[in-house]
């Protein structure tokens, strides 16, 4: 990351055509007018950035809170007390959407109160065109709105809004362009997520995500690497390789690279000691990762596989190609190459046309696999994707008797498998206090677990020996191991 100083930025210009330096210019202008604002004020100004759903968009909030920084936004505070804030969205299900509507209403009340406060709104549900309407019509006190494209260019569309007094919308409906170079600020000191790729070309029948987050595309290798570099030398420790599907990593670029080639270069940064990554998808999961896995030192003992169905004729309506046969195919190969390694996934209940067998299925994948954690989910119709028009959606009550006998199964697995590190003596990265007591640390195992441990907090980003004492179902406690 560049360090750059903004105030040698001379504003009389017109602003650049090229990024990132365009940026750089609407960073500084818009610098200018929080200071404006500010001193109105009284008082330093603050902020406040909701994150609602995955990783890639905590990935995404820490952009935002960059460029908010980099303007001139002091501190994070409370939503009703800030001066700016803004919700980074979710509409994977319909549930996420209600949540936006309904905390909005609140923040109006808050917004009465403070003259100074901006309000934006971003991420995937502003893809949506029915939610940008219904803003348009009954959310007028919101002042920005922009997608999942465009984010680059959020301190532009500040700036916009400083100057116009009226509400900015910005939707991209896809682009080909990935910008390089802007701030962002962490949220940890010591692990950072990175994207690889954005988009998605699957098409899952029942998704959204390809038309709201738009086309595969891949960052190329030596930004990724230079990027990665620069974060261990800022004390990064462990990465999270972000993509809606990490797998299919490379296909886009003009010297294509798989992924787990990529994998093998990122190894080879010193100092960098953990690599994860998110989401796997079965179809495209190749022999060359399980073996770049079964060799890695630095690779996490984590894999997140989503398998949505254990139902080879609902994983078919759903697009996903692939089979109940051959995922458990997968499972095996991964857990004869890497015998300690830790599988989790996702699992829709009641897609259309879901029978009583197919359920079954799926139960009987649950049983097989025995997940150490499982994401349940209700399917819910989103309007736009193939799944939404089929005719033979599922009564709710079946649904919901499906998903809790469904829920309760992987409960059960689950806490019986995270058990058996009972007692063995585990590597963790130490990411904080305790929330619930201040006396105990917490820390991350390989495979993806917390362990809470007496400590203190100079052990913080520090990787240490931890003894496993006792499970607690989902996490465990333990004692440090002195060196
Ligand atoms: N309904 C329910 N769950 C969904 N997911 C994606 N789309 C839907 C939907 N329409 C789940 C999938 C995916 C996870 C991120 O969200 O399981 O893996
Ligand atoms: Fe992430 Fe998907 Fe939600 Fe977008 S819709 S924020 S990609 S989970």
């Amino acid at each position: 990351m560049k360090t750059l100083d903004y105030n040698t930025i001379d504003l009389s210009k017109e602003p650049p055509v090229k990024e990132p330096e365009r940026q750089y210019y609407f960073i500084a202008k818009a610098k200018k007018y929080v200071m404006e604002k500010s001193k109105e004020a009284g008082r330093p100004l603050t902020f406040c950035v909701v994150t609602f759903g995955c990783q890639m968009n905590a990935r995404d909030s820490e952009k935002l809170t960059g460029i908010l920084e980099q303007i001139g936004y002091r501190e994070e505070t409370q939503e009703e007390l800030a001066d700016f804030v803004i919700y980074n969205t979710c509409t994977v299900r319909e549930n996420a959407n209600q949540r936006v509507y309904g905390r909005l209403g609140q923040l109006n009340r808050a917004k009465k109160q403070n003259p100074h406060m901006l309000i934006g709104l971003c991420g995937c549900m502003m893809q949506e065109t029915e939610v940008v309407e219904k803003l348009k019509k009954s959310y007028r006190f919101v002042d920005l709105i922009f997608g999942t494209h465009n984010i680059y260019k959020f301190a532009e569309l500040i700036t916009t809004r400083m100057e116009s007094q009226r509400m900015v919308i910005d939707i991209w409906k896809d682009t080909d362009k990935i910008v390089e170079d802007l701030p962002s600020e962490r949220k940890y000191s010591f692990k950072s997520g990175v994207n690889i790729m954005f988009g998605c070309n699957n098409f899952c029948s029942y998704c959204i995500v390809p038309y709201v987050r738009g086309r595969e595309r891949s960052r190329s290798p030596k930004d990724i690497i230079r990027e990665i570099e620069h974060l261990v030398a800022d004390g990064v420790v462990e990465i999270m390789l972000l993509g809606q599907n990490v797998n299919s990593y490379g296909k886009n670029l003009d010297v294509p690279m798989s992924f787990a080639e990529l994998l093998q270069n990122i190894e080879r940064i010193d100092g960098l000691e953990r690599i994860r990554f998110m989401t796997s998808h079965p179809k495209d999961l190749s022999d060359d990762l399980i073996e770049v896995m079964k060799h890695s030192k630095k690779i996490c003992r984590h894999l997140h596989l989503p398998v949505q169905s254990g139902s080879t004729n609902v994983l078919n309506k759903m697009n996903r190609r692939y089979t109940k046969e051959h995922y458990l195919n997968l499972v095996d190969k991964i857990r004869a190459a890497v015998p300690d390694i830790s599988l989790t996934t996702d699992i829709i209940v009641g897609f259309p046309g879901e029978t009583d067998d197919d359920f079954e299925e799926t139960m009987d994948v649950v049983k097989k696999v025995r997940f150490d954690s499982a994401f349940t989910f209700i399917y819910s119709k989103r309007t736009g994707t193939p799944a939404a028009v089929i005719k033979d959606q599922v009564p709710q009550d079946v649904v919901k008797e499906r998903f809790n006998r469904l829920l309760k199964e992987v409960q059960q697995i689950s806490s019986e498998e995270c058990s058996v590190y009972t007692d063995t003596v585990q590597e963790v990265l130490v990411e904080g206090i305790n929330d619930h007591d201040s006396t105990l640390m917490t820390g991350r195992m390989s495979n993806n677990m917390l362990v809470h441990f007496p400590g203190d907090d100079r052990l913080i980003g520090k990787i240490i020996q931890v003894e496993l004492k006792q499970c607690k179902g989902f996490y465990y406690l333990g004692e440090r191991i002195k060196e």
